[in-house]
């Protein structure tokens, strides 16, 4: 969080957040405080969650320095990474997430079609990228054509 404080950053600073970082960049001793230090990491994520910030290289890679560190600190070896496990996943927001910030994911539902959405968004995207997309709309064009002709031929005689 004194990294944070850096004046490199303070473009990324939210007005809401700049008067607590301005006053750690002059007094470094400031984040010895827990109640300061707890203040920072939640202006921190205030900050990361402005959308305009959430593809920010400084937001990601400091998000994945606090995750490994609070990992480390809760008894995580050096080395290894935490897991988030969401038996609820729904949409897949949570696993999503704990991805972009460093952590590995397990995601489960009881109805298969967030099943298959949470397969997509965090397998099925990061590895497949853009063919995937092109895949999908050459299909999509092929079902459409394919519905539009069947429809034409089944109802010519109305
Ligand atoms: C509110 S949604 C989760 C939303 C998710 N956190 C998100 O951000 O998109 C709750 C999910 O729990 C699932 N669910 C409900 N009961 C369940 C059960 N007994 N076992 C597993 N999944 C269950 C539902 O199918 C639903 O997708």
């Amino acid at each position: 969080m004194q990294q944070w404080a850096t004046h490199d950053r303070q473009a990324l600073l939210s007005e809401e957040s700049r008067p607590r970082f301005e006053k750690a960049r002059k007094r470094p001793e400031l984040f010895k405080d827990p109640e300061q230090l707890r203040g920072a990491l939640l202006d921190f994520i205030a900050d990361f969650a402005n959308w305009d910030n959430c593809t920010n290289a400084d937001f990601l890679s400091t998000s994945r320095a606090l995750t490994q560190s609070a990992h480390e600190a809760l008894g995580g070896e050096k080395g290894t990474r935490p897991l988030v496990v969401d038996p609820f996943a729904g949409g897949g927001s949570i696993p999503l997430e704990a991805l972009r910030v460093g952590a590995d994911a397990f995601a489960s539902d009881l109805n298969p079609v967030p099943v298959l959405l949470n397969k997509v968004l965090l397998e099925y995207i990061p590895k497949y990228g853009k063919h995937l997309a092109d895949e999908v709309t050459k299909w999509g064009e092929w079902i459409k054509q394919e519905a539009t002709t069947w429809i034409r031929r089944e109802f010519s005689a109305f």
